[in-house]
């Protein structure tokens, strides 16, 4: 069967020496990268501080409209900061804890440097409500919107879930939260790139994630979405001069805020991260996330597939409307399966409460699937199982 997206491997060094199954975790780099860091080396040497006016100043702005034309995001609304943690930290500094409405739900499938960052925030006066998943795969819904009341101000949730895959269900999720006036901070690091977002459509007030995954833009770039009209009423406290209405005035006392994207940001942008992360987000937006989601889904089933035939535990929604681009496989001894896996260079990884994720891209092809199973199947061959 001819796969028209084959086309881009070419693109894609790493697909030669190896299978590379794992971009849940870091997309493979695109060739483009070398030139583009070589022109940021370039600019750097023979423009020298004139590089800031010739374009390193607005740059976070361009690629974030950039990121957010996957986002369906309206120009101007997109942000860009070094990480998730980081876009959740410029959120609650726009927030007050100090009346009634304190409390931030989520469940416990969310990722964890995302919990751990809400959590330290009962320090300054929040109530953290955590609604537990019974089986590690898909989060109660019904339990969730149960949990958001009246005195819930925020509710930070991943789209599709790091561990399992599993695709929320985000429009129940923000109905019932706009209903009793909560906002909505959707993680959509795991399916940007992969699984369509539209940001205007599920009318989410924030919207957060990286390049480093799907989008095969390396580390150090996040992106933050925030609703226009509530981005007006916004003032974040962790600030600085990008985010001032006219940053070379050098005025003193309080910040002036700038529109949006500007009135996000803070300090100094990543500039190399920014030029990094920009081949990968041109391709994504050539190829077009629709049609990475309609091999994803054939992909992935055939990943679900081949573990049935096998009898292996599958910890994956199998209703593809359900199912990211990720299917999780725990096999007997799944942890040793996965380092032997990576010491043939097959490229996954192993997740606790889980197994190995397996993560098949646009570039991938369906041998390279039946090559990393065959893989496993060989190496549980070779050594008893424990009963
Ligand atoms: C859903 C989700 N959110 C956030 C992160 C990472 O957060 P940060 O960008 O702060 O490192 C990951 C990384 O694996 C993730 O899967």
């Amino acid at each position: 069967m001819s796969d028209p997206l084959l086309r881009y491997r070419s693109e894609f060094p790493i697909l030669e020496t190896s299978t590379y199954m794992i971009s849940n975790s870091l997309g493979a780099m695109p060739r483009a990268v070398y030139d583009s860091l070589k022109l940021y080396a370039d600019i750097w040497n023979t423009r020298g501080v004139r590089a800031w006016e010739e374009g390193w100043w607005d740059m976070a702005a361009n690629l974030g409209d950039e990121i957010g034309s996957i986002l369906h995001a309206p120009k101007g609304s997109v942000s860009l900061h070094q990480n998730v943690t980081t876009c959740e930290a410029v959120i609650a500094s726009c927030i007050d804890f100090s009346g009634k409405r304190n409390k931030i739900v989520y469940d416990d499938l969310n990722f964890p440097s995302v919990m751990y960052f809400w959590e330290a925030q009962r320090a300054r006066g929040a109530r953290v409500h955590m609604v537990p998943t019974d089986d590690n795969i898909t989060v109660p819904t019904q339990r969730l919107l149960d949990a958001i009341d009246e005195e819930t101000l925020l509710v930070p949730i991943s789209h599709v879930i790091f561990r399992s895959s599993y695709i929320q269900d985000v429009p129940a999720i923000v109905e019932k939260a706009h209903r009793v006036g909560a906002l909505v901070v959707l993680d959509s690091f795991q399916a940007t790139g992969t699984v369509p977002v539209d940001v205007q459509q599920f009318n989410v007030d924030f919207c957060t994630g990286g390049v480093l995954k799907w989008l095969c833009g390396g580390p150090g770039v996040g992106y933050l979405y925030v609703r226009p009209e509530l981005a007006r009423r916004l003032e974040p406290r962790f600030t600085g001069w990008m985010a001032h209405q006219n940053p070379f005035a050098f005025e003193v006392g309080p910040n002036k805020y700038a529109a949006s994207p500007f009135r996000f940001m803070n300090g100094t942008p990543h500039v190399p991260s920014l030029y990094a992360a920009r081949p990968g987000v041109n391709i994504i937006r050539d190829v077009g996330v629709e049609n990475i989601r309609a091999k994803s889904q054939r992909q992935t089933q055939l990943l679900i597939d081949l573990a049935d035939q096998h009898g292996w535990r599958v910890n994956t929604p199998r209703d593809p409307q359900r199912r990211g681009g990720t299917v999780v496989i725990d096999m007997p001894n799944s942890k040793e399966v996965a380092q032997e896996l990576l010491r043939r260079d097959v490229l996954i990884d192993w997740r606790p409460k889980a197994g190995v994720r397996f993560s098949p891209h646009f570039y991938n092809t369906d041998q390279e699937i039946h090559t990393a199973i065959a893989a496993v199947e060989e190496i549980l061959s070779a050594r008893p199982v424990p009963r």
